[in-house]
């Protein structure tokens, strides 16, 4: 070893790196020269052969070849790396004739029309909007709508129970007892929301909407109840179909009553919704003066409601996320 030797290994490398012309030759030159086993490290292995006198010559000889190398290496580097840059810039042109891609915009869901139209009607007649726990418990869902223990909707087939008390709601009504405890009459109240039971064929799924209304101040009566209900329906349908004020049973409402709506397909009678005059017991309950005011309340099926407006025939439709049938509502 000599620094001769060394000079040339300098040469050889520079004239190497400066012939380069792309990222990975430049990369195999400088493992070439400078790796682990390149060839300067191979001369450092055989410093233990020279005289001493030598070696601290030759040792500092081989460092900074070393440099030498590697800053010309970085330099090369630099260079090759921005002539890629301007070589992509020429090639890759950018085409602004091609035709865009076109990216699909989503629209509501029906159900979600339907909660629309329905908050327009009632909030513009005075009704404001509150929410209830779709997990609620016994009491709220039963007990304090005057729901007897013994009556079939508490039984296991329909109700999705947690566990003794907790259970999936099964209906909105229980939105009334939440309000009358947070807030004194007049009130004209309205709530939207999932609910949920053990059914499922084509009227029925266990995941359902409703709608639940209600309003109490001085002397309300049946009246008030069939005017805003029917005033409501035929601007829903935006023409003047069939109903039926018909009497019915619920625990919460006395009297009660159920408004049908003739099938224009079938010409059958078809239950739209459940209202009543809030059953005193439960205005009581909450502490309001029964001699001073009253109420009626409502609940309506969101999706039947939307079913009969589009003609739909089979509800599962809604939650089947079909593109076809979503498509049609733009
Ligand atoms: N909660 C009843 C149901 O799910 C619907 C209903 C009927 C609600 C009468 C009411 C009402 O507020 O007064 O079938």
């Amino acid at each position: 070893m000599s620094l001769d030797l060394i000079h040339k290994l300098v040469m050889q490398a520079q004239s190497a790196i400066i012939q380069s012309n792309s990222i990975n030759t430049l990369e195999s030159i400088r493992i070439k020269f400078l790796g682990k086993n390149g060839y300067l490290n191979q001369q450092i292995k055989t410093l233990n052969n020279c005289s001493s006198d030598m070696r601290p010559k030759l040792g500092a000889a081989i460092n900074q070849a070393k440099k030498d190398i590697y800053t010309l290496f970085i330099e090369q580097q630099n260079i090759l790396k921005s002539k890629n840059i301007k070589k992509t810039l020429i090639t890759d042109t950018l085409d602004v004739t091609l035709p865009g891609r076109l990216s699909d915009i989503g629209t509501h869901h029906p159900i979600t029309n339907t909660i629309k139209r329905m908050k327009l009607f009632f909030t513009t007649l005075g009704f404001s909007i509150t929410h209830g726990p779709e997990i609620d418990d016994n009491y709220f869902n039963f007990d304090a709508l005057n729901i007897p223990t013994y009556h079939p909707s508490r039984d296991e087939h329909d109700t999705f129970w947690f566990d003794e008390t907790r259970l999936l709601r099964t209906h909105t009504s229980g939105i009334q007892i939440r309000a009358m405890a947070n807030k004194n009459p007049p009130m004209r109240i309205i709530s939207f929301g999932r609910v949920y039971r053990k059914d499922y064929d084509q009227n029925h799924t266990p995941m359902f909407h409703q709608m639940e209304g209600f309003m109490i101040d001085d002397n309300i009566n049946l009246c008030h109840l069939k005017k805003i209900l029917y005033d409501f329906l035929y601007n829903f349908f935006e023409k003047k179909i069939s109903l039926r004020f018909r009497p019915s049973y619920f625990p919460f409402t006395e009297p009660s009553a159920e408004i049908d709506v003739i099938e224009q397909k079938t010409g059958n009678w078809l239950e739209l919704l459940g209202c009543g005059m809030i059953h005193p017991k439960i205005l009581r309950q909450a502490n309001i003066n029964t001699k001073k005011f009253s109420g009626f309340a409502f609940g309506i099926g969101i999706e039947r409601l939307t079913m009969l407006l589009y003609n739909i025939n089979d509800i599962r439709i809604f939650f089947k996320n079909d593109l076809q049938f979503l498509n049609q509502f733009q």
